[in-house]
């Protein structure tokens, strides 16, 4: 390896980049392929001796690109995946040229002040308590995991009972109360934390999957001690937003009953609705919580992995995630250590990404992502609604569809869903994704691409309802 291999390494990347990029508008959106197809690509055997690397690069590039998803093409509609913002993308490349152990301030002062700043910027954004603490994670899971860690914490030490030092052992209960319609994270968070699955108490949900909150108040009615509860902006499912001015109530309400609460909010698909004020009557009420998680890379549109864990008292959440060892350099307070609100030790300078996003963007245009996706997400909904082979199954207040096809008479509907959904995959036109929604098999379409724009919802439209006649019309029965 010699110092010039790096202008080899960089042509042959930036080459394939290039043309990468050139490819999204027409590219098929899914690759049409399978794991042995893969494999036959790229599990070459192990070479015995070293390759140039930039041989190895536009070898990669030419064997791989063939089967990479079009996450950013403005057609792919799957899960809840973002788009590639180019602020996030550029940022990306330095991030990964610059190759900085962003874990302490020492290490790499520049990237550290970015990240401070960045998250700085986040929370006035968001219009959450000034003083909150932010840490930026790899994504929506690990966040609701730190936030889940905090309150932790903090329900336990206001009863006398320090859980980073003794454990759970021997500790008081804290009660979990989340509503059934909850993302599986939260519940893969709480057995992480040692809480378990089984001890989570169960709150009613609405016909939008939003929390009951006459539930919620009956259910902590009845309940003594520590109290963490969970909620949600932005439902998997529906995209609906929990009633938070009403659950901060609730909660205020068993506080005062002197029982130490936390209540925390996930909000990996729509905390970014609280950046726009088209949007205050989902989210009011949302900053009097204590915790929020969200993701960079789905809405905002930051590249892979992004996300953030933030909590209006910072005390918990350091407690619950700093450490200290002899041959680290850490600040007396002057600089922020991300050290101190991550779960990771070492980890990617993730907060540069947000920085060039965020200031590329600005205010209008992260408020206008959130009004620009609900805007084209009913866009979806009203061209589905209007043909019978297709029902809109949510109230689409913000990016998520949940879209029900209806079958011929002879047809089982899960699974004439399922094949709707695979034969949209297929066509390479666009990508959604399935779910089951009350032991129904669904379409669920996610508009989360800053690049989406009205013509690549048409077009996809005209896809969907392309395949549903032809799977209809019996072309495709097997
Ligand atoms: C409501 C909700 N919470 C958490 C997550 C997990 O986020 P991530 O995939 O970034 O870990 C998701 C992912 O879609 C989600 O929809």
């Amino acid at each position: 390896m010699k110092r010039s291999d790096w202008d080899a390494v960089l042509d042959a990347a930036v080459a394939a980049a290039r043309s990468y990029l050139a490819s999204l508008p027409d590219r098929r959106v899914y690759p049409d392929t399978s794991p042995d197809e893969v494999r036959a690509v790229v599990d070459v055997p192990l070479p015995d001796r070293s390759l140039p690397p930039a041989e190895v690069v536009a070898e990669l590039a030419r064997e791989l690109e063939p089967f990479v998803t079009a996450h950013a093409s403005g057609r792919y509609f799957g899960f809840v995946i973002g788009g590639l913002h180019p602020a996030a993308y550029g940022a990306e490349l330095l991030v990964s040229t610059w190759d900085q152990n962003a874990g302490l301030y020492a290490p790499t002062p520049g990237v550290a002040i970015v990240e401070e700043v960045a998250v700085r910027w986040l929370v006035d954004l968001l219009g959450l308590p000034e003083h909150s603490s932010v840490g930026l994670v790899t994504g929506g899971q690990m966040a609701n995991f730190t936030c889940l860690a905090a309150a932790r914490d903090h329900v336990l030490r206001t009863v006398g009972w320090d859980v980073e030092a003794d454990g759970l052992p021997g500790a008081p209960r804290i009660h979990v109360v989340v509503k059934t319609g909850r993302h599986t994270t939260v519940t893969r968070a709480l057995r992480y934390l040692g809480l378990g699955e089984r001890t989570i108490i169960e709150v009613g949900c609405d016909d939008q999957d939003r929390l009951l909150v006459e539930e919620l108040r009956a259910t902590l009615a009845s309940l003594e001690g520590p109290t963490i509860v969970c909620v949600e902006a932005g439902n998997i499912n529906t995209g609906s937003f929990d009633p938070f001015d009403a659950v901060a109530d609730v909660a205020d309400g068993h506080r005062a009953r002197g029982n130490p609460t936390w209540v925390h909010v996930d909000g990996a698909v729509g905390l970014l609705a609280a950046a726009s004020a088209a949007h205050v009557d989902l989210t009011a009420g949302v900053e009097r919580l204590d915790s929020w998680s969200t993701d960079g890379h789905k809405l905002l549109n930051v590249a892979y992995d992004c996300g953030i864990a933030i909590c209006r008292d910072p005390a918990p959440h350091r407690a619950a995630m700093s450490v200290r060892a002899s041959y680290l350099v850490q600040g007396d307070g002057e600089t922020r250590e991300a050290m101190d609100w991550n779960p990771e030790f070492s980890r990617r300078a993730r907060g540069v990404g947000v920085y060039a996003t965020l200031r590329s963007l600005g205010r209008d245009g992260v408020a206008d992502l959130a009004v620009r996706t609900t805007r084209l997400a009913r866009r979806f909904a009203a061209a589905l609604a209007a043909d019978p082979r297709a029902e809109v199954v949510n109230d689409v207040v913000f990016n998520q569809v949940l879209v029900r096809w209806l079958p011929p008479d002879d047809h089982d509907p899960d699974d004439f869903n399922d094949r709707v959904v695979a034969a949209i995959q297929a066509d390479g036109t666009a990508f959604v994704s399935g779910t089951t929604w009350r032991d129904h098999r669904l379409m669920r379409i996610s508009v989360s691409d800053w690049a989406t724009d009205e013509p690549d919802v048409d077009r996809t439209v005209a896809a969907m309802l392309r395949c549903a006649q032809r799977l209809a019309a019996g072309a495709d029965a097997r």
